[in-house]
């Protein structure tokens, strides 16, 4: 095989496997908060997310992540 195709396959294979773990957080987005707009109005700062949302200690469904900030990014369209 000529090196430059092994090459792209190299970089399409990568993709692949970083994508399986991560593509959720490369500009996709989780599911939004608007889902259940009474349990999350007035809700904007991430600590009061995590109050509900942290694995440790989860009210709602918990968090695959919660050390991201700014979770409103993603869950709020
Ligand atoms: C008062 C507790 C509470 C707070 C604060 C809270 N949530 Fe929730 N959240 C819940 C509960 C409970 C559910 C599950 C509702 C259900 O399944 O009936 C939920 C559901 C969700 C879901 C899943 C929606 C779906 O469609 O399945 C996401 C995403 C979410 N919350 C994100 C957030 C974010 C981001 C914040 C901060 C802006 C936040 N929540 C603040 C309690 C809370
Ligand atoms: C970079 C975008 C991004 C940020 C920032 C982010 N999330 Fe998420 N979140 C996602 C995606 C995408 C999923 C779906 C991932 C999966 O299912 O593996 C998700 C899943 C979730 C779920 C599970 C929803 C369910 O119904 O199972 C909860 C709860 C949640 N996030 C809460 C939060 C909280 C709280 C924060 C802030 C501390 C936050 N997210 C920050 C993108 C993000």
């Amino acid at each position: 095989m000529k090196q430059p195709v092994k090459f792209l396959l190299g970089i399409a294979g990568a993709m692949l496997i970083g994508g399986c773990a991560h593509t959720a957080y490369l500009g996709f987005h989780g599911k939004s908060v608007n889902a259940f707009p009474d349990i999350h109005a007035g809700v904007t700062r991430d600590v009061q997310c995590l109050e509900c949302h942290h694995p440790d200690h989860a009210q709602g469904p918990p968090t695959p992540h919660p050390d991201f900030t700014g979770c409103l990014n993603c869950h709020n369209d």
